[in-house]
């Protein structure tokens, strides 16, 4: 039997995440826990925590899953794998162990869609060095899997998305769309060539853009997930007291996202997080509507976006092409913060 995961979702991926908004309302009436060593909380929203264990180590500590993008329970177990270890990267951190975190329905799906997804979950962990160790089942549908990741880190060494400093410029290191092609694909709007695009680059972990940061002394940044490029940008201009502009055509694009939005496809997710962004952000009067819903469009498994100083930008950016992220850019830069964290440009 040939099964198709799509067909049990409405939003899958990162655009299944509950809208920023409600989440920092839940967020900031929880007590937050006290211990100094406690490098990264909750309170900066940062990609993952970071417990310091001693002078020369400290654990870095994430999750994430979601219900499938994909129709191959293979491939999804592997893009569910790389977005989760994303944020120990986008720490600067090195992924270690993890556990899986599976929702199954047993009584729906055939039990080697498990297997498949169990496996590529486990290969493209293996890829990033990483050992799965345990985890957990619920019977529930849809299925939803990821994985709760630990990394090393040295404590002088963490990259933070409250790292950014005016004057630095921010470099993207994948194209985004992956929330409309995927949008696209249920509404037929979108071709098979788009669909394969953003597979690829969902499966491509953000390893090569971590060793780049670290190389280089990066200390601040983030990786573009479910609240989208703006969202995430948000983020860490308001963990970093800075603000951040974007400019949006600078931005690389999946095959024909723009197109896609521009037909009218636009992802419900784009609008939650534009619902959450939009008191702190200043569009600019000329900003192009599509351009606009793009920057909000939820990202699963997207790139790294790093706050570079200016000084290291060209070798930063050299760096990444020849090591294979062809795709990375310029696409915004830092400054001391003005009226607004947030302001988004053509
Ligand atoms: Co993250
Ligand atoms: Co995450
Ligand atoms: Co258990």
């Amino acid at each position: 039997m040939k099964v198709d995961l799509l067909q049990m979702v409405e939003s899958g991926g990162c655009s299944a995440k509950i809208s920023p908004g409600q989440l920092e309302e839940i967020l900031k009436n929880l007590p937050l826990p006290e211990d100094p060593n406690i490098l990264v909380g909750i309170d900066t929203h940062d990609d993952a925590g970071v417990y310091k264990v001693n002078d020369d180590l400290a654990l870095v500590l994430t999750t994430d899953f979601f219900p499938p993008v994909c129709s191959d329970p293979y491939e999804f177990g592997q893009i569910a794998a790389a977005n989760s270890i994303s944020d120990i990267y986008a720490m600067g951190g090195t992924p270690v162990i993890a556990l899986n975190i599976m929702m199954f329905p047993a009584s729906k799906l055939p039990m080697e869609a498990y297997a498949a997804i169990l496996k590529g979950g486990y290969e493209m962990a293996s890829e990033a060095g990483v050992r799965i160790i345990g985890g957990h089942t619920i019977d529930d549908t849809p299925p939803k899997y990821g994985l709760a990741v630990v990394g090393y880190i040295h404590p002088d060494k963490i990259i933070t998305n409250a790292g950014a400093r005016p004057g630095e410029t921010l470099i993207l290191t994948k194209p985004v769309g992956t929330g409309i092609i995927l949008a696209g694909q249920r509404l037929k709007m979108a071709d098979e060539k788009d669909v394969k695009e953003a597979l690829k680059l969902m499966k491509i972990l953000n390893k090569t853009g971590a060793d780049v940061m670290k190389e280089f002394n990066i200390k601040g940044a983030t990786d573009i997930t479910g609240f989208g490029l703006a969202g995430h940008a948000l983020k860490m201009a308001r963990a970093s007291n800075v603000s951040i502009t974007l400019k949006m055509r600078q931005i690389p694009l999946i095959g024909n996202a723009y197109r896609i939005i521009d037909e009218g496809c636009i992802p419900g997710a784009a609008f939650r997080n534009l619902d959450f962004a939009g008191q702190e952000t200043y569009f600019s009067g000329d900003l192009d509507y599509n351009l606009k819903m793009i920057a909000f469009d939820a990202q699963t498994s997207g790139g790294l976006l790093m706050s570079v100083p200016q000084g290291k930008v060209d070798a930063v950016l050299n760096e990444l092409h020849q090591r294979g992220l062809s795709d990375s850019t310029v696409i915004g830069s830092v400054t001391a913060k003005c009226d607004k964290f947030l302001y988004i440009e053509n």
